[in-house]
């Protein structure tokens, strides 16, 4: 392949690029996919776990779904546990549609294999040092630098994207005051489902893996070290906020610790001139619900067509309304992250008013089939495509 010019350059091989350049290249679209990490960095790196519906289509239209559907978990419905009570909410009865546990890099995993299979490129170990209208500035993993021209770019690079301040007018944010404390455990499963548990000691959350591997989380605080975490204190604090009824959350070797921050942000626009943002590049949400892989997903869902009309035709009629066809789902997204975190943490110094507001709105969305609708709707997501049309 020729790599002094592609029609289309994307940076970074995470969920947005890969996305991109397989569903460019199925409408016969070539494109350079730039990764300053190596493959066994991107494949190897532990973040969430959850696909949504549209996710999942997305995966088995466009023939890269075989392994989702034989390994991912299907997850019909989560549980809410509020200081001990759990309450279903059955996603699949309450909307016809299920969501799959599947963790992030086995994702990363099937797009990369089938990228190459068909001969697509990624670079991997390649850093951008620059973009300058259509010319790419970039260092090779031997250190040299040479230019690509590229007609499009893509700046898919996650939330540190240097690209982001050559096209955002508009950064809008919100910090949390609390983190997630997240552990890989080799233990067995603790329930069949997800539980969401809220307590006056804060959040956990228990996840899943496999038959041998959990995946748990404990709300702690931003500045929190792994150190500030001994086993003893990270045990106590799982079972007195997740533990209930005859569900005793299971215990095992930890071998894997990290603390996540919680942030909310979006850039307006996601575009200017040929240079285009996607997935965490232009936005990020906070953890709870595990929608910045979808969100990233629904981003390119809606790049490709005008990509693909604009080098085909030229025409770049579609390609101008990214921006506004992306951001109802982007903020949706938002919305929710924000609404299912706020209800769900208790916050540092929350004082017995807005503790009890807090449980209340809770207890009154749980207890109204109209509201445990509104939370599985929300949760299962709404594809970007039926806001756009
Ligand atoms: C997982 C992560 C989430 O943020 C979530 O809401 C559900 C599950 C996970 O990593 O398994």
């Amino acid at each position: 392949m020729n790599h002094n010019h592609t029609p289309v350059l994307i940076i970074g091989a995470g969920p947005a690029g890969l996305t991109l350049s397989h569903l460019l290249h199925l409408d016969g679209v070539e494109s350079i996919v730039l990764e300053k990490r190596s493959r066994e960095e991107v494949e190897g790196t532990i973040r969430a776990g959850i696909l949504e519906p549209a996710t999942l289509d997305l995966m088995k239209r466009t023939g890269v779904g075989d392994r989702v559907a034989r390994e991912g978990i299907p997850e019909e419905g989560i549980e809410i546990s509020v200081d001990g009570n759990r309450t279903r909410i059955d996603l699949y009865g309450l909307t016809g549609k299920t969501a799959a546990i599947y963790p992030q890099h086995e994702f990363l995993k099937d797009f990369i294999s089938r990228r190459l299979k068909d001969k697509g490129t990624i670079l991997f170990n390649t850093t951008v040092r620059d973009i300058e209208g259509e010319v790419v500035t970039i260092e090779t993993p031997a250190g040299e630098i040479t230019h690509i021209r590229a007609d499009h770019v893509v700046a898919a690079d996650g939330s540190a994207s240097p690209w982001r301040q050559k096209v955002a007018e508009v950064r809008a944010r919100h910090e949390y005051p609390y983190a997630w404390f997240g552990l890989l455990v080799e233990a067995p499963p603790t329930h069949s489902e997800l539980i969401y548990a809220t307590h006056p000691a804060g959040f956990a959350l228990i996840s899943k893996r496999n038959e041998n591997v959990q995946r748990y989380y404990l709300q702690c605080d931003p500045n929190d070290q792994p150190e500030d975490w001994p086993e003893e204190r990270i045990w106590e604090q799982l079972h007195l906020r997740a533990d209930s009824n005859e569900i005793t959350v299971s215990e095992g070797n930890i071998t894997e610790k990290a603390v996540l921050r919680f942030r909310s942000a979006v850039t307006e626009p996601m575009q200017r001139g040929n240079l285009y943002l996607a997935g965490d590049s232009a936005h990020t949400v906070p953890p709870t619900g595990a929608k910045g892989l979808n969100l990233a997903v629904a981003d390119v869902e809606v790049l490709a067509p005008g990509l693909i009309r604009a080098v085909k035709t030229g025409h770049t009629d579609l390609l101008d309304k990214y921006t506004e066809f992306a951001l109802p789902h982007v903020w949706r997204a938002q919305q929710f992250s924000w609404w299912m975190s706020s209800l769900l943490h208790a916050t540092k110094g929350e004082n017995h008013f807005s503790a009890r507001r807090r449980i209340a709105q809770l207890r009154s969305v749980l207890d109204s089939e109209a509201g445990r609708r509104f939370l599985a709707e929300q949760y299962v997501g709404t594809q970007a495509k039926e806001l756009t049309s």
